[in-house]
């Protein structure tokens, strides 16, 4: 990999227009690349573009975006079907699919082939190996992670994921980009879970068994952690912004990686199965408005 300045990131690509990649697509655009926003569904580059609007009016409306910037923002993106197409002549690609290792792999091969060597190879994974992510890349050391974090246009954290290949131009070009974005990078070393998901899911997954324990409501647990912690947010409300489907598949993920104490609890099980997946379905531990309000 010949490693490109951060300057001549021109072009970057986000795959996944679901919650954490329509947020990337909007920050990188912001940012002042053109982006590429792909999605499989039919459709779906369509609605993610749709959302980075809605946030963009909100900014707009709270005075934190001028209308400029919202307009010149909307302008640089563009929705793609196409997985090749969307990649030709990227400069950087993030890509943001469900937490399935078969599904990123498979998507990474296309990638490989579709890209221009220089390009940046980043996943946005919350928890699974990067180094068998980067198997599937012929220059291994141009994959690296890069895990935001939701909402991604609000929350400054992303840790910068290195594994045993990463080229360090390519880590350290990571770093910078995410700085760009404006966010402050952590480098973490390719261990099950990184630092933050590991430690975030260890406490969400506590929180499920004391709802099943009846130890205490939803509401209760969460005030908890807000009021005796200093938490932003408490653990249960956290896990109905991040996804009950998102927080499963990491919870047995990182069951098999590390260890029973990330066995998912029944309570999570069940819900998903029901379909109650948080926020994004209108209900996951709380119930939601259509307008995003916890009822
Ligand atoms: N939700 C969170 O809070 C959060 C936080 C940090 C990291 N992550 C990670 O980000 C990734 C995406 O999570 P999400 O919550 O945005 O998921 P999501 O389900 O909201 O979005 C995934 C998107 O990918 C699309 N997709 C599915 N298969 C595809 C394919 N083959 N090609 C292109 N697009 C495809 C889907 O249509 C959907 O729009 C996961 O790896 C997750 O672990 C999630």
């Amino acid at each position: 990999m010949t490693v490109p300045t951060l300057e001549s990131l021109r072009i970057i690509t986000v795959i996944g227009a679901g919650t954490m990649g329509h947020g990337i697509a909007q920050i990188s655009a912001m940012s002042g690349a053109n982006v590429r926003l792909q999605d499989a569904l039919s459709g779906g580059a369509r609605a993610g573009i749709e959302r980075i609007a809605k946030n963009l009016a909100k900014g707009v409306e709270l005075g934190k975006v001028s209308s400029e910037d919202r307009d010149a923002t909307l302008a640089r993106i563009t929705a793609f079907e196409d997985l090749q197409r969307a990649c030709e002549g990227a400069d950087c690609v993030i890509e943001a699919v469900p937490e399935q290792l078969d599904l990123k792999r498979e998507i990474f091969a296309t990638v490989d082939r579709a890209t221009p060597p220089h390009a940046l190879l980043a996943t946005n994974t919350s928890s699974l190996p990067i180094s068998e992510i980067a198997d599937v890349v012929g220059d291994a050391g141009r994959l690296v992670g890069m895990h935001f974090f939701n909402p991604v246009h609000v929350m400054k954290l992303v840790e910068i994921v290195r594994h045993a290949r990463s080229n360090p131009a390519a880590v350290a070009l990571a770093v910078a980009l995410a700085e760009k974005l404006g966010k402050t990078p952590i480098t973490v070393a390719d261990s099950p879970g990184f630092a933050s998901s590991r430690l975030g899911l260890v406490i969400g997954l506590e929180a499920m068994r004391m709802v099943e324990q009846q130890v205490a409501s939803p509401a209760d647990i969460d005030t908890a952690m807000k009021l005796g912690y200093g938490h932003p947010m408490g653990p249960l409300e956290l896990t109905d912004l991040v996804g009950l489907d998102v927080r499963l598949g990491i919870a047995e993920y990182l069951s098999t990686a590390i260890g029973p104490a990330f066995t998912p609890p029944q309570v999570l099980r069940d819900k998903v199965a029901a379909g109650k997946l948080g926020k994004k379905t209108g209900e996951g531990f709380y119930r939601w408005s259509a307008d995003g309000k916890r009822s």
